[in-house]
């Protein structure tokens, strides 16, 4: 049972062996797996470590950090900063990049990461997670903030860890989606999840319904057809899960299916959305379509936007190809007027499920 499995480290070698990358990017993320292990321990222990709570500062969002959001940053960075294979790293804690100290060599990659995902969830012990994202650097000297605003389609890797009842990581270099769970005792990731898949169908849908009112009538339309379930449109019931773990959500989808959207709404106008681009669409898109799902705003693929700030924000639809296609139509439907429900009293503009209508 111990013997004959596939450890990461060795997963990683076997999938770069002859590319650009074969040296070097197994060597970073596995860096990055040492970090992982460091906050699956703390998330872990929790009251008994003395993780748990919030400090008095806030990030560059404005959102209070919690103790654990700052340690598992310094876990990231202290894990990838030494090795000469990272030129710079951003963080969403951070409010611009982090610059290496002179001491370290400088290496070929930026290192992009959310340290801990779904932080409101860590106080209550439930999933968290780390998301990072690889891009190469492709020039001598000091990465800029410019450096950084690259397409996801040029990520070379990404994934997440889960700090669930068990610790996962979940990655892709490109080649597929696969899944890794850590065996404590002997403190390896093993390959356990190999080639995952996304089912182009399914009933269950991810969405913070509590901003119901505020989203735009495309996902309004969608969602209540969702809930009309065999009665409407749909002719079949859904079912809906939200966890407020962008990562835990995710990590459903990719085990057994779903949708998930974190949609542009009205309850802040100045943000498109609550879903960083860098830290959070980006790599989790990379994962999703290397697993055979998608990743929309709702109007374009994740991947093909061009990032315009280290901590803009975007909306966010992905998973099961169908559901995310049917979406994009609603969107392109409303867009140009074309959209026949939309002409019915109940997607009117003051109607019960337009944005206006419910205002
Ligand atoms: O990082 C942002 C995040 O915590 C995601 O992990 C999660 O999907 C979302 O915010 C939860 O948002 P809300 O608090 O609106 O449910
Ligand atoms: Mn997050």
């Amino acid at each position: 049972m111990l013997l004959g499995r596939t450890t990461l480290s060795k997963f990683l070698i076997e999938q770069l062996r002859g590319t650009e990358d074969q040296a070097d990017l197994a060597a970073l993320l596995v860096d990055v797996t040492a970090a992982v292990k460091t906050i699956a321990s703390m998330t872990a222990k929790g009251a008994l470590g003395g993780y748990l709570g919030s400090l008095d500062s806030e990030n560059v969002q404005g959102e209070t950090q919690k103790k654990l959001d700052v340690l598992s940053n310094d876990a990231v960075i202290q894990s990838c900063e030494w090795g000469g294979l990272v030129a710079g790293m951003a963080s969403e804690e951070l409010d611009e990049p982090y610059r290496l100290p002179r001491a370290f060599e400088r290496g070929a990659y930026l290192l992009v990461f959310d340290p801990l995902d779904g932080s409101s969830n860590i106080d209550v012990n439930v999933s968290v997670g780390t998301i990072f994202s690889v891009l190469r650097f492709g020039r001598v000297g000091e990465p800029t903030t410019a450096d950084f605003l690259r397409p996801g389609a040029e990520q070379v890797a990404a994934g997440y860890a889960i700090y669930g009842p068990s610790t996962m990581m979940v990655l892709t270099v490109g080649k597929g989606t696969h899944g890794f769970t850590l065996d404590r005792e002997i403190g390896n990731f093993i390959l356990t999840h190999p080639d995952l898949k996304i089912p182009e169908d399914t009933s269950e849908f991810a969405i913070n319904a509590s901003n119901e009112r505020f989203w735009e009538p495309p996902v309004q339309r969608y969602v209540a057809e969702c809930k009309a379930g065999r009665t409407g449109d749909r002719g079949r019931d859904f079912n809906m899960r939200w966890i407020a773990s962008m990562v835990a959500d995710v990590h459903r989808i990719l085990m057994r299916g779903g949708v998930f959207m974190y949609p542009k709404d009205t309850k802040e106008p100045a943000k498109p959305g609550r879903l960083r681009l860098l830290y959070e669409a980006n790599p989790i898109a990379f994962v999703i379509e290397q697993a055979g799902g998608v990743a929309s705003t709702g109007r374009a693929r994740i991947l093909a936007l061009q990032p315009e700030a280290l901590h803009q924000r975007v909306p966010v639809m992905l998973g099961a190809r169908n559901e995310i296609e049917r979406l994009e139509r609603y969107h392109r439907a409303y867009d140009s007027g074309t959209d026949k429900p939309f002409a019915s009293p109940l997607f009117r503009d003051r109607s019960l499920y337009s944005a206006e209508g419910r205002a």
